[in-house]
Formats: C-alpha cells, structure tokens, sequence
C-alpha cells in the first residue's frame, strides 16, 4: 500500500496526514506543509497522478499511500502503520472529495450513496481512525467542506447534503475532542482553480465567466489560498481556533452581491 517505509522514521517533525493529494487543494495542500517541514502522508485513491507529483525516490519526508477514504480497512490500516512506523500524526487535512451535479430528479439513487459515502463518510473514517493518535499528541483535524457547506446550491443536491454534513461532523468533534486538547476545524472554499473545477464547467466559459465575476474579489480561489489557510489553522498561530467553520470564498457567502460587482 505504502512506498519504502524505512525513510521516515519517529522524530519530532510533526507528521502531517493530507488526503486527496493527487490533484488540486489536496496537492498544494501537500506542497505546503513539506515547505514548512512537516513529513508528509499523502492518501490518494489515484496513485499514479500521486507518483508522477510526489514520487521522487529522495524525498524522504514523504510517503503515499493509496487509498480509497470511504474504505474502513484501508484507513485503518494507514493510521495503524503510521502509528507504528512514525510514531503518529499530529496534523490530518482532509481534502479528497468528489462532486456530481443533479437535482433529486435526475440523480439516481446509486450517485447520491456514491457522494456521501466519499464526501460525508470518508470524513469519518478519517476522523475516526486518527482521533486516538491526534488526542495522544494533541493534533489539529481540518477537513475541506464548501460554501455547498453551508448554503444551498441550485444542482448540487448530493454534494450540498454531503458537505452540509460535513460541517455538522467537524462541529461535533470539535466540542467531542477539543476539551481534550485536539482542535477541529472546516474550511469552506467557494469554487477554486482545481481540476474538480474543470470537471464542473467542461466547456461551458459563460458559466464559468458568471461565476468568477460574481465573486466579490473578482476571481474564483487558488489551490494556494486554501493551502494557507491550512497550514495556518494547523500551526501554533491557529491555537485557538476549534469549531471554526471558515468560509474561503473572496466574500461569496457574505451577503447578497451588488449590481456593480454583476456589470463588471
Ligand atoms: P480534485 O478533483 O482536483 O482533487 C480531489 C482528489 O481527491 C483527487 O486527487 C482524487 O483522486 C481524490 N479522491 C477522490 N475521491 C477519493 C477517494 N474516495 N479516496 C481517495 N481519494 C479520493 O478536487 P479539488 O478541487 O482539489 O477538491 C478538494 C476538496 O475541496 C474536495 O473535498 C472538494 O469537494 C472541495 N472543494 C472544492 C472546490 C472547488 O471549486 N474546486 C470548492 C469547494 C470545496
């Protein structure tokens, strides 16, 4: 499952599990944290996208696994490995995720399980299996929900259920966990420049161009802003955030938007 094990081995590095590190946030995500140090975890249920980014054989402060996040066993056994191998984890960033559009009328039954079980249910499991590790070190769990977090969104029926419950989740472990010392947070992008981004918008640019202009600041998010937002909620200068539902989105979700920002 994992590449070369004997590279990293128990320091006092912080050990930073990041999934969905293949592609778009989680991949910055990933390039974040090895900037400031961290051995990395990368969790990827497409390993050669994950190879052909962070699969350089000298890089000695990261290990891919591939993984799917809504497989129990598999999560397990990583959690289980690294605890065994590196001593635990002390940051988790939770970042693959899956989007399929539809209203309840054109999705079928077995798209909405497939969404959740991904999105909702992969929290979880991650959750689940890193909780003893990250309470033992007292860790940070940051998952990337979506402004689909906390509003709804015309199309998107299972992918706002998901990430609405996310954000419910996130809210549960941070009074569950934080009392003893593990901080739990989510970050609520509004759209940002990814690959899952492209998937979305296919060839439609009019879409695309309504949407970026809607945006308050005038421009959908990099990778990079959420990979910051990250690295920072997880460091010694977010040590008092927990429960934190932070919305990323250049002021989408503030309020209502005005004509002058629409005639732009
Ligand atoms: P992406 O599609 O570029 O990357 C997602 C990664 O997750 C891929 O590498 C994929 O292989 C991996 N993945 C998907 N399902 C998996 C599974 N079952 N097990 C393991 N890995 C799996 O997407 P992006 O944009 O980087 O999205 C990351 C997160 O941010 C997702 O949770 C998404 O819902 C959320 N988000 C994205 C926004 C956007 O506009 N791109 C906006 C708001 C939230």
């Amino acid at each position: 499952m994992s590449n070369d094990q004997s590279a990293i081995s128990p320091s006092p590095r912080e050990n930073a599990v990041i999934t969905g590190a293949a592609s778009g946030i989680g991949a910055a995500v990933a390039r974040r944290f090895r900037e400031r140090g961290a051995n990395v975890f990368l969790l990827d249920r497409d390993m050669p996208s994950l190879h052909r980014s962070f699969g350089n054989a000298d890089d000695s402060k990261a290990k891919l696994f591939e993984a799917d996040v809504s497989d129990t066993a598999q999560i397990k056994d990583i959690f289980a490995e690294i605890e065994r191998c590196h001593g635990g984890v002390d940051s988790v960033v939770h970042c693959a995720g899956v989007a399929r559009l539809g209203t309840v009328i054109e999705m079928d039954e077995a798209t909405f399980d497939f969404v959740l079980k991904v999105n909702l249910k992969g929290t979880f499991l991650l959750a689940k299996h890193a909780m003893p590790s990250l309470l033992a070190r007292k860790g940070s769990f940051t998952a990337i929900a979506s402004d689909a977090g906390t509003q709804g969104a015309s199309g998107y029926a299972a992918y706002c259920a998901s990430k609405h419950g996310v954000v419910g989740l996130v809210k549960s472990l941070a009074l569950d966990h934080g009392p003893s010392g593990v901080r739990c947070n989510a970050i609520c992008p509004g759209f940002v420049e990814t690959p899952m981004l492209e998937q979305l918008f296919g060839d439609n640019p009019t879409d695309r161009a309504f949407y970026e202009k809607s945006v308050p600041l005038g421009r959908f998010a990099r990778p990079e802003d959420v990979a910051e937002l990250a690295a920072f909620i997880s460091s010694p200068a977010g040590a008092y955030l927990n429960g934190a539902i932070v919305a990323l989105d250049g002021g989408s979700t503030a309020g209502y938007f005005s004509t002058a920002v629409l005639s732009r």
